[in-house]
């Protein structure tokens, strides 16, 4: 019997950066339809080079990446987009010295005269972007750029979410914001994919987790119960 199509699916990725040792040693995962995934890891373990050779903009010397069953290995960063896949990426991912509203609209690609609403269904869901939107993106706390850099990629109209390390430098309180909007968005049927540093709190409303290590997958399963995991807990609290 045929298995149902993931809605991403990277197998044995190997992937890295010129002529230097490769970073991906042969690293698989897979996401289904409406789940969050997260990806936790030691620094410098290929994490983001994991979602970004998912996201075209690495190109893997192996393995296959498949979104809905079609295989785009090989299609450019740009045709990896067109065809649904939206990537936050964990630094300069909205443009600081635009407003929020000139951030959304350079985001938005339909036609011109469609702006206005769908500027309105962002802002219905994401409130604090209305609230801000003749203000300029740098002048937002971090969490809040965080909302517009996923507000630009839904924008898009993606199939899939690629986030990385949304929470990276947030105080506790924007960090579960944060995580509360992320599973807001789980919950519109949004498949997503993220990095996450805050490991245990991240694997807790996952649906699945992966732990990579070294470029390798080292222990997969489902989110809350790899949190229990007194390795991973071990590996990721130092206790
Ligand atoms: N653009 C790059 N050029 C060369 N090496 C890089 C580049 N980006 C990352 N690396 C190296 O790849 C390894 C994995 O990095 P990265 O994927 O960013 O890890 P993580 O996100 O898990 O912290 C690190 O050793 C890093 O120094
Ligand atoms: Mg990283």
């Amino acid at each position: 019997m045929e298995r149902a199509k993931s809605m991403l699916e990277a197998r044995d990725i190997i992937a890295g950066y010129g002529a230097a040792e490769q970073i991906l040693k042969g690293a698989s995962l897979h996401v289904e339809a409406g789940e969050l995934v997260t990806i936790i890891g030691p620094n410098g373990a290929g994490k983001s080079t994991f979602l970004k050779t998912i996201a075209g903009l690495v190109p893997p010397k192996g393995g296959t990446i498949l979104l809905e069953g079609r295989d785009v290995t090989r299609m450019s960063a740009l045709d990896r987009a067109k065809s649904g896949f939206a990537f936050v990426m964990q630094e300069r991912n909205v443009f600081g010295a635009l407003s929020v509203k000139d951030n959304l609209e350079l985001a938005y690609a339909g036609p011109r005269s469609g702006f206005a609403g769908v500027k309105d269904e962002i802002i219905a869901r994401y409130p604090v972007l209305g609230e801000r939107r003749g203000q300029l993106a740098r002048t937002l706390s971090g969490g809040q750029r965080q909302i517009l850099a996923m507000a630009m990629a839904l924008l898009t109209k993606p199939k899939i979410m690629l986030l990385d390390e949304p929470t990276a430098g947030l105080a506790p309180k924007a960090t579960n914001e944060l995580f509360d909007a992320i599973l807001a968005l789980q919950a519109t049927g949004m498949p997503i994919l993220m990095v996450e540093q805050h490991a245990l709190e991240a694997l807790r409303i996952s649906t699945r987790g992966y732990v990579l290590v070294s470029g390798r997958d080292a222990a997969t399963g489902a989110g809350p119960q790899l949190a229990e995991d007194p390795e991973i807990r071990r590996l990721f609290l130092g206790g």
